[in-house]
């Protein structure tokens, strides 16, 4: 199959281009990006005019929810929902049924994907079995099945000399270890953050200092050990601030913060609204000032989705039994381009923090349209206003705190491999 996009705004920060360019694509790789390309009879032609022709997003974020929880999202319906909000990439978290921490479950999800999925699935490990914080996993065998990083996300590795493990074993295959700073103790029991909103509703708070000691613990740890840490879902400012530190004294430290954690406070909480209930929790208004800041200067890396499907029977029930999470895959865009329109970030950086910096933490050859790279392409429409209609949404579950909310800017057209998987609602 040959296309050519034609007159877009493309968009690549990893070769700093933001010019009206076109962009042909040959089979599955980006065979030439030039001014006033000649259609050849044989090639489809896209028209980009208005829009913004990007590297395909990346998610290294998602919850996939397969094996164990197909009632949630499958692989099926949840790369659907990449494909609509405009990623072209995910990877998926361990915390499965079965929980994948060996190589048969790394296995089944890649085949299954294969087979099923219609972006790209990439697995990440757990750091220890059954994600119990005990002991190691199998690393080694999920890394070679093609395993792209490990985390224990949902739950933090308690014991430090585990972690420290964990870090010092991942150096042999240079992936990063994600980390969900969570202290345990100091969130026990806790379904929200813990503050003046917490008080007033009756419910228990989970304080910041639970995901800021981990950050500076495992910030130590990677300074001991040498290994690369990456810190997932970065809510707070305490957090930022101890990453930003860090990274001026050389550690090898990145990290990802979400769209709620920018667009949201804990008030989203008030009404006991359990599609707000997250972990971490939402935060206050200066968190969400700190959080922009670390975007602006580059001490939060990557933006991730933490798209995390859960059924309505375990969201419509009392605020202290709901799940925490929500789905994110199908609103990442418009609330990453809001940052563009309020002055937080440039579009290049907005991008980036989306495409070339996720695949440069874990060293894919994808997020950028250099010729000869895979052609995964994102065509934006950034004036496109749309309501968050829930029965809209790809996504098996529907659990998002943006329902109702009016968005601007959406992907049009996804392109994975050089095939269209997704256009203006529909799935290919
Ligand atoms: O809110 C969350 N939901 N945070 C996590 O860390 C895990 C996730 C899930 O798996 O539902």
């Amino acid at each position: 199959m040959r296309m050519l996009i034609k007159n877009g705004r493309v968009l690549d920060p990893a070769n700093n281009i933001d010019d009206s360019l076109d962009i042909f694509i040959e089979g599955n790789i980006i065979k030439k990006v030039a001014k006033g390309i000649k259609a050849e009879a044989s090639a489809k032609v896209i028209d980009a005019k208005g829009k913004i022709v990007a590297p395909g997003l990346i998610d290294i974020h998602t919850h996939l929810r397969e094996p164990g929880f197909e009632y949630k999202e499958t692989i099926r319906t949840g790369t659907m929902a990449a494909a609509a909000g405009g990623f072209t990439a995910i990877c998926c978290m361990p915390n499965t049924n079965p929980i994948n921490d060996n190589r048969a479950v790394t296995e089944f999800i890649l085949s299954k994907s294969a087979k099923e999925g219609i972006v790209n699935v990439l697995p990440i490990g757990a750091i220890t079995k059954g994600s119990q914080g005990k002991a190691l996993a199998e690393i080694s065998d999920m890394v070679n099945a093609g395993c792209v990083a490990i985390s224990d996300d949902g739950k933090g590795v308690m014991d430090a000399e585990v972690m420290r493990r964990g870090l010092e074993y991942t150096k042999a295959f240079d992936i990063p270890v994600i980390a969900h700073c969570e202290d345990a103790n100091l969130s026990s029991g806790g379904v929200m953050n813990e503050g003046f909103a917490s008080t007033t509703l009756g419910l228990r708070g989970i304080p910041k200092a639970a995901e800021e000691v981990m950050v500076v613990r495992d910030i130590a740890l990677a300074e001991l050990t040498g290994a690369r840490l990456h810190i997932a879902h970065v809510s707070s400012a305490g957090s930022v601030e101890s990453i930003r530190t860090a990274k001026k004294r050389g550690v090898k430290v990145t990290c990802e913060t979400c769209p709620h954690y920018f667009t949201l406070t804990e008030d989203a909480v008030i009404g006991y609204n359990t599609n707000a209930k997250v972990n971490p929790p939402l935060r206050t208004k200066e968190d969400v000032k700190a959080i922009k800041e670390g975007l602006k200067d580059g001490t939060i890396d990557i933006i991730a989705s933490d798209h995390a499907p859960h059924a309505v029977h375990e969201k419509e029930i009392e605020f202290d039994y709901a799940s925490f999470g929500m789905i994110g895959l199908e609103t990442s865009l418009p609330l990453i381009l809001n940052l563009v329109r309020e002055g937080v970030l440039t579009l290049k950086d907005a991008i980036a923090k989306a495409t070339i910096n996720p695949a440069r933490l874990l060293k894919l050859k994808k997020g950028t349209l250099s010729e000869g790279a895979d052609a995964d392409i994102t065509i934006i429409d950034p004036e496109s206003e749309w309501v968050v209609d829930v029965n809209n949404l790809k996504s098996k579950s529907k659990n998002t705190a943006f329902a109702g909310m009016k968005m601007k800017g959406r992907a049009v057209m996804t392109i994975v491999g050089g095939k269209i998987v997704y256009e203006t609602g529909d799935i290919k």
